[in-house]
């Protein structure tokens, strides 16, 4: 996951939760822009206490989504939201408001974690899912896909 930030000048993580992936992002990057969101608000807490050189957004993504006003064009996506197993009317606004952050820029992408062999979600029709790789020492093996626009034909 942290590998496929390398090179951006601002990654956003969505559902940080216990920072985790948040502490390899920052590790790999100490020099991006680093927003986090999370739900929980106790998580979002611990987030803030852990990484204070992040801004760490509490609450639900699409709901927040317009702290994202000035972010650089060299931008990465990258979540481990459990797109499958969450409701319809959590997983539309979410990819919508993903979908606008990645337009802004054919550079962006989302790197999204995943423990199914199927893309985490229907790709908007404008974008289209690569798999990066999977991991195998992950318990159990996890996929990483990529999600980026389809190119603009001349
Ligand atoms: C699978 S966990 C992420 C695990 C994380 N990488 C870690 O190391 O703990 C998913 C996280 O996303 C958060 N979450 C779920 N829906 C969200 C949403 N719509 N916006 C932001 N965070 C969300 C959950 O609270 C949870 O902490």
């Amino acid at each position: 996951m942290a590998e496929g930030a390398e090179a951006f000048d601002a990654i956003v993580e969505v559902g940080g939760g216990t920072g985790a992936i948040t502490q390899a992002l920052a590790n790999r990057n100490p020099e991006a822009r680093l927003v986090v969101f999370e739900l929980s608000e106790q998580l979002a807490d611990g987030l803030h206490a852990r990484f204070p050189h992040a801004q760490v957004v509490a609450g639900a993504f699409h709901e927040n989504v317009s702290v994202l006003h000035d972010l650089p064009p060299k931008t990465v996506v990258v979540s481990g939201l459990p797109f499958r197993s969450l409701p319809a009317r959590i997983v539309r606004p979410t990819v919508d408001a993903l979908a606008d952050v990645l337009r802004a820029d054919q550079a962006r992408r989302l790197v999204q974690f995943s423990y199914r062999l199927r893309a985490p979600f229907a790709a908007p029709a404008d974008f289209v899912w690569r798999r990066v790789c999977t991991v195998w020492r992950n318990a159990p093996p996890a996929n990483v896909w990529e999600l980026h626009g389809k190119p603009v034909s001349a």
